[in-house]
């Protein structure tokens, strides 16, 4: 007898690794979003009209009307270990498992995280515009002065898999680290030395505070101007999580007025930062377009989990990395052709 149920369809939003694609495409049918930006809302949604399963980026998405508009549809795999992107309480109501890649990217986001630190803190993205502007005229004793990481007071917000990494780093620099976590019972592990201190206390004592909470309803401007008052003079601000874990406007302003020394942000509010965003005409702040986990090896891992998400939902179980464990998934749905 002929198999009712055809080689499911998966449509992936953007060209992800070599490797990661063959294993795919041994399970089903897939059709790869050509371009090097996100397929158009309009579009994301007349491809998932007719599939199984979607490969996302954290630059699709997915909410409530798009997963009704998708009747097929059984498995969401986010390339990204933040989730932010969908509404998961959709996906779940619908019996739509998302998949995320968690674990795999915590060792290149910290380093990303911590690469900004130093950037920001000794003003290397503004020092490599002046050499190239010509402007490097002598050595001189009061060029680019910038803040000292070694010894200085790290706090870092959110301790999770990403915050505890940026700690380790930090331990090499004998920095003092602080912390602040959601958790009451679970600190999510320990690293010698950190401290767990209130959110009163890491605004008022940190010399560079770095972000690593998830974007939700409760960290939306987690940062904004009157916690901005609360931070030390000269301080220095660091986000490689979700752009809208800080208030820019706020941000923005204190960074013109001097409260703030500086920032390193990977990430925006909104993503690409505007070409006339007023961040930009700043030199204190460093911008690197969201590459946090942009390294060969991170991505070739996050696209194995990706698709080992989707696989596993295609052979029936719910996916190893789910973001949504309570989901009961839906039926497949035979295909017509
Ligand atoms: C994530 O994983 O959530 C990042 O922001 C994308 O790498």
């Amino acid at each position: 007898m002929k198999n009712k149920y055809r080689r499911p369809r998966v449509f992936v939003t953007r060209e992800i690794g070599a490797a990661a694609l063959a294993e795919l495409r041994r399970a089903a049918r897939v059709e790869v979003w050509p371009n090097p930006t996100p397929p158009p809302y309009a579009e994301l949604r007349r491809r998932l009209r007719d599939a199984d399963g979607a490969l996302t980026m954290v630059t699709d998405r997915i909410d409530a009307a798009l997963i009704a508009a998708s009747p097929r549809l059984r498995v969401v795999s986010n390339l990204a270990v933040g989730v932010d992107n969908i509404d998961l309480a959709a996906a779940t109501l619908a019996g739509v498992a998302i998949g995320h890649t968690p674990g795999v990217l915590t060792e290149a986001t910290a380093d990303l995280a911590f690469a900004l630190m130093l950037a920001a803190a000794r003003r290397i993205a503004e020092g490599d515009r002046q050499v190239r502007a010509g402007k490097w005229l002598a050595w001189g004793p009061r060029v680019l002065l910038g803040s000292e990481i070694f010894g200085a007071t790290l706090g870092i917000i959110g301790w999770g898999a990403i915050g505890r990494a940026m700690a380790r780093r930090a331990a090499g620099f004998r920095m003092r680290v602080l912390y602040v976590s959601r958790s009451r019972t679970n600190h999510g592990g320990a690293v010698a030395g950190a401290r767990r201190v209130t959110m009163n206390r890491i605004l008022a004592e940190s010399d560079f505070l770095s972000l690593h909470v998830p974007l939700s309803a409760a960290t939306r401007h987690l940062i904004g101007a009157a916690e901005i008052r609360r931070m030390k003079r000269g301080a220095i601000l660091i986000n490689t999580a979700r752009g809208a874990v800080i208030d820019q406007g706020a941000l923005t302003a204190a960074l013109k007025s001097g409260h703030l020394g500086g920032a390193g942000l990977d990430v925006t509010d909104p993503e690409p930062i505007r070409r006339d965003d007023p961040l930009l005409r700043l030199d204190n702040v460093v911008i690197t377009p969201h590459i946090g986990s942009a390294s060969h090896a991170t991505r070739e891992k996050m696209g194995a989990l990706a698709v080992g998400n989707i696989l596993a939902v295609f052979s029936g179980r719910k996916p190893p990395l789910c973001a949504n464990p309570a989901v009961r998934m839906r039926p497949q749905v035979a295909h017509p052709d």
